[in-house]
């Protein structure tokens, strides 16, 4: 069973404990989404390249998006969690968003991103990917971490192969961009395996 599914604190205590979470990696600080200004957040969602290849957003991207955004934030943060992401510069460059969060009820979670594209080639996703998913499996009790990649998206599946993701198989999303279904690669990682890929990371230290 998902134990996301399991006994968890009442919603507004989850809330508030998931808008204090902040994790730092080497170049990247990853916060609470509430506190990204909304046309900051337009600029970089409002682009068919990042849309097309994510199964929920909006394109094109409105004020409007932005905000059920940040209302589905506040109130839908039971079994996931979301994350700005940010440089860590003075300012805190707002760059993108990644989190995880069951597709349907009852599922196990998946893990979700997306970069601007101004930001594409650095090995930001990738930094964020590993963070967040050292997250589910340290700090939370995600026993199972799916992801979902366009058969197209290169680079996304090259995040989740980075981060210990094990293919899974073949499917199909339906793109709310797009309109229709488009075909996906599914993954999977574990916890076992997740440990084990930590343990082994610790070892060559
Ligand atoms: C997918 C996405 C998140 C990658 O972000 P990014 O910060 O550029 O990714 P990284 O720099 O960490 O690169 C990840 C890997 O992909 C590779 N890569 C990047 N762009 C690529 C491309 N166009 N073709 C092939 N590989 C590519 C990188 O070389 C890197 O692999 P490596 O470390 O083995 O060299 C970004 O392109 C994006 O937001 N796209 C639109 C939304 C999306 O696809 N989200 C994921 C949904 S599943």
């Amino acid at each position: 069973m998902n134990a996301l599914c399991t006994e968890r604190p009442a919603a507004a205590e989850q809330a508030a404990a998931n808008a204090a979470t902040e994790i730092r990696t080497g170049r990247l600080v990853l916060k609470s989404p509430v506190d990204v200004d909304t046309k900051t957040l337009v600029a970089l969602a409002n682009n068919r390249a990042v849309a097309e290849n994510l199964a929920t957003m909006p394109y094109p991207y409105c004020e409007q998006d932005a905000l059920d955004y940040f209302a589905g934030h506040a109130d839908n943060r039971i079994g996931g969690q979301r994350f700005s992401v940010h440089l860590d510069i003075p300012g805190h460059k707002f760059i993108g968003v990644i989190g995880y969060g069951p597709m349907q009820e009852g599922a196990d979670p998946e893990i979700g991103y997306w970069i601007g594209e101004p930001y594409w080639g650095f090995g930001y996703a990738s930094e964020a990917a590993k963070a967040v998913v050292d997250f589910a499996f340290e700090e939370d009790e995600v026993t199972t971490l799916l992801g979902g990649a366009r058969i197209t998206n290169t680079a996304s599946r090259r995040v989740l192969e980075k981060c210990g993701f094990e293919y899974q198989g073949f499917g199909k999303t339906f793109s709310r961009a797009l309109d229709e279904e488009v075909p996906v690669d599914r993954f999977a990682l574990t916890r076992p395996r997740h440990q084990g890929l930590k343990w082994r990371r610790r070892e060559r230290v």
